[in-house]
Formats: C-alpha cells, structure tokens, sequence
C-alpha cells in the first residue's frame, strides 16, 4: 500500500467535483437537446441537482476515507497551507477568502428579493362572506305596503324625504316633480285630481329611489369607479390596484345584490388573506353610510352600470 502512487488526492477530489458539477449544470442540458431534438434544454431540476450533490459528496467521503494514504494524501495540503508551508501570505489570504466566498454565497441565495408575487388574487372571495346575505334582497327595489303607504302621504304633504347628501346638492327639495320620468309625473297628475293610484306611488317611489341611489353614488364612489361606472373616476389612476369597471362582464353582474352589498359594507380592510396580496383602496362604506343608504347606491350602481345581479338558484 505505501509504494502506491497517488498523486494528490485534495486535487482528485476537486477536480473531480468540478468535472461533475460542470457536467451536470451544462453537460446534461446539452445532451439533452441533441437526444430530444428540442430548441429547448431540459435543466437539471434543483432538487435533482441537490439530490445528485450530496451522493457525489458521499461517494468522494468514502472513496477519501477508504484507504489511510489516500487520507493522509486528501489531508496533507491543507495540514501544508496552514502550518505555513506554502508561505505565511497563502494561509492567510486562503482562510481569509473562504469565508468571504461562502458568505457571500449563502448571501445571495437566502437574500429576499423583489419580484411580483406568483399567488392570483382572488377578486370574489368567499370564506368570510356571511350566507345569511346572499339570499338578502335589496329594500329599495322591493319597498312594503306601510312604506308605499307613507311616500304617498309626503308626497301629498310635500314632505318627501331624501338623504341628507341627495338634499344638500339638491338645494332642499321637497316633492319629486323634478324627477322627468313618465310613472312620477302620471302619479302626481291623478294625485292633483284627488285620484290616489298605488300601482302608479309604488313605480315612482322605484323611480325616486333610483334617482337617489344613482345621486348617491356619484356623490361617495364616482371618484374611483367613474360616472357612469367605468372604473374610470379621476382617483381611478392612482391606484395599482384598480377600482372596479362596473360595466365589465363578470364584475357586479355575477354577484347576488347580498353579496354587493357586502362587498361595499366591509370595503377593502374587510378582505380575507386571499384577496391579497395588493391592497384594495376600496373604502369601509358601514363606517360613512347608513344601511339603506348602501342599498340605494347599489341599485344606482347596477343601474347606471346596465347590469342587474345574478339571481340566487333555488335548491328544489
Ligand atoms: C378610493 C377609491 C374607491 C371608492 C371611493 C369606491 N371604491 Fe369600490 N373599489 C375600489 C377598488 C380599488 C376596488 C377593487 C379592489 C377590491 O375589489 O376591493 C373596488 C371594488 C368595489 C367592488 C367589488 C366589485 C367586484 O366585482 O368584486 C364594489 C361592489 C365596489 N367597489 C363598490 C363601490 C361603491 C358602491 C362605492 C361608493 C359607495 C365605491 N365602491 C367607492 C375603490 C373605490
């Protein structure tokens, strides 16, 4: 065993490691194209290459440690450099640029860096809606008896009551005769002749709830979702995230009204994780408008929007 020659077995290794490495990182891709016929390489995937790495790194172990001298040979460079052998100047700039070079690649691995996210953000999320709202109708478009039953009597009071914003642009109005829809000026016509007409109170109180919806909303969301709901309002730019174009299929139109509803309650802040990663400028509509207030917009909001929301299946 000791007449063997072996040359330096720290050099075998090395060289070994980097044949392999090179082989793997470039060789197989390039066989690959010529066995596939593909413009295309086939990479080595990472975890294949880790794979492959520490069987390598095992299988030069062994080799290494199988036979002293091979051992004694592996070793005696290093034990050479840093009892000076090779020169005071090589052991330090060796220990010093070792380190250095495993830093800076452990650096550069782990380093956070910025690309977009991959995860697809989820538009209509749906683990935190409450059901008990997808089956809400909107109050506004279905008033009651005892509702229809007060808007004639301030309609005959000229007592007729708006919200509090639709009044202050509107310089306090009182009746409804502006509004210019056939239904509205039908009704106030027979009223004039004494002829109360229910049929005809319950089509304008819709027409006088649609004015104040749509009044409504381009008052609070005009801004971002544009004047006749484009998405395109002044502020729309601002956003990376853009507000929504109500026009667009598959926006408002695929939603039940309970589920805008929501939507509009909880605002932005209100989004579950998967409705992230981009933040929603949407603002919290519960915190400045009141509920019936809300529902007057969204009927306003389809309306202008030339949609109408999706009709709930019913389960036979
Ligand atoms: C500050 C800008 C801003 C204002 C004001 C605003 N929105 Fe939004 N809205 C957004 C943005 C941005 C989105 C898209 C992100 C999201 O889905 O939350 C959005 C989304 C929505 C959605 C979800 C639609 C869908 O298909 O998922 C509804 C509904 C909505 N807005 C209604 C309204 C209503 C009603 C108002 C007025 C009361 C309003 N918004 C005012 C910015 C705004």
């Amino acid at each position: 065993m000791e007449n063997k020659k072996h040359g330096n077995t720290l050099v075998n290794v090395v060289v070994a490691l980097a044949v392999i490495f090179l082989l793997i990182k470039f060789g197989v891709p390039a066989a690959s194209r010529k066995i596939t016929g593909l413009d295309l390489p086939l990479p080595v995937p990472s975890t294949l290459f880790l794979f492959y790495a520490v069987l390598i790194l095992i299988g030069t172990f062994v080799y290494v440690t199988s036979d002293e001298a091979y051992m004694e040979s592996f070793l005696a460079p290093i034990k050479k450099l840093l009892r000076d052998g090779y020169g005071k100047r090589s052991r330090i700039v060796v220990t010093t640029l070792v380190p250095v070079v495993v830093a800076v690649g452990v650096f550069l691995w782990v380093r956070p860096t910025v690309t977009s996210p991959v995860a697809l953000r989820i538009q209509h999320p749906s683990s935190n809606f409450p059901r008990k709202f997808e089956s809400v109708l909107n109050p506004m478009e279905n008033p009651t008896d005892a509702e229809i039953d007060e808007f004639i009597e301030q309609v005959k009071n000229n007592a007729v009551e708006f919200f509090p914003q639709v009044q202050e642009v509107g310089n306090k109005f009182t009746n409804i005769d502006f509004i210019p829809k056939k239904p509205v000026q039908d009704f106030l016509a027979k009223l004039k002749n004494g002829d109360v007409d229910r049929e005809l109170a319950k089509e304008a109180l819709h027409e006088k709830n649609l004015f104040e919806g749509r009044a409504m909303y381009e008052i609070n969301c005009r801004v971002c979702h544009g004047d006749s709901a484009g998405g395109d309002g002044p502020m729309a730019y601002g956003f990376q995230l853009r507000p929504i174009n109500f026009t667009d299929n598959g926006t408002i139109e695929v939603l039940v009204e309970g589920y805008t509803f929501w939507r509009v309650k909880i605002g932005g802040l209100g989004l579950p994780v998967e409705s992230t990663p981009w933040d929603s400028a949407m603002p919290v509509w519960s915190l400045d408008l009141t509920e019936k207030e809300r529902w007057a917009i969204i009927m306003g909001e389809y309306n202008l929007a030339q949609k109408t929301p999706r009709i709930r299946e019913k389960l036979e």
